[in-house]
């Protein structure tokens, strides 16, 4: 099987950054599962289903339609790249991540993206629960603050207004929902690398992991 770098942690602790920097300087495939749970979420949404019907939600997200067409993201054909930003979906995102059965249906959806030569993945659960026979595993950690402050720059610089207590309101929120859900909880794998990306610049997080994978 080809390998996997596994790269999990918190909302906004800059996974999705670093494992895309990691894939391209390996020349490997990315996953980002998080989309999966953001694109289950819009399709609820759009379906008009209930938050609270698990299996119905479960059924949707094992018959997701979605195609990647470069950098864009196609779901039912329409294209859905700036949709899957929106904060409504993300926090629905995050309230459905707690069904075991939406977690079973994109369990073998998750594990299709390995491929040769090799996938980068980050998430909550790629090194405990996706693929826990990954090369290496990295849990990047940052300070609560830290992360609502670059989230803030983030928004500001799309043009979006943004209230910083209210962001990190939410981190807070959905730190507690990823580390105390009974199924998957966000916990760094037993052989997982800590890395604490506070005081580090991309660069820095970069050069840690590859160092990693290096050894
Ligand atoms: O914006 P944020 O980093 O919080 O989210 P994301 O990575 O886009 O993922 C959306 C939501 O899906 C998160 O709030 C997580 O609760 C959930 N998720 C998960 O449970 N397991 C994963 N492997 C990835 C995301």
């Amino acid at each position: 099987l080809p390998p996997v770098i596994a790269i999990d942690g918190p909302s906004a602790s800059g996974k999705g950054t670093l494992a895309g920097i990691v894939a391209q300087t390996l020349g490997w495939h990315q996953l980002d599962s998080g989309m999966l749970y953001r694109l289950s979420a819009l399709a609820v949404m759009r379906k008009g289903i209930l938050p609270t019907h698990e299996a119905e939600i479960a059924e949707v997200a094992r018959n997701l339609d979605v195609r990647f067409v470069g950098q864009q993201v196609l779901l039912d054909n329409d294209d859905v790249s700036d949709a899957l930003r929106q904060e409504e979906v993300g926090a629905l995102a995050s309230q459905i991540a707690t069904y075991p059965l939406l977690r079973q249906a994109l369990f073998e959806r998750q594990r299709a993206f390995r491929k040769a030569p090799g996938l980068v993945a980050d998430g909550r659960d790629m090194g405990t629960v996706i693929f826990p026979d990954a090369k290496l595993k990295v849990f990047l950690i940052a300070d609560v603050d830290e992360r609502a402050q670059r989230r803030y720059k983030q928004l500001i610089e799309k043009g979006i207004s943004a209230n910083l207590s209210a962001l990190l309101e939410d981190l807070k929120a959905r730190d507690e929902r990823d580390m105390h859900r009974s199924h998957a909880p966000l916990v760094p794998a037993q052989d997982a690398k800590i890395i604490d990306s506070s005081t580090l610049s991309i660069e820095e997080s970069v050069a840690k992991v590859l160092a990693y994978w290096a050894e």
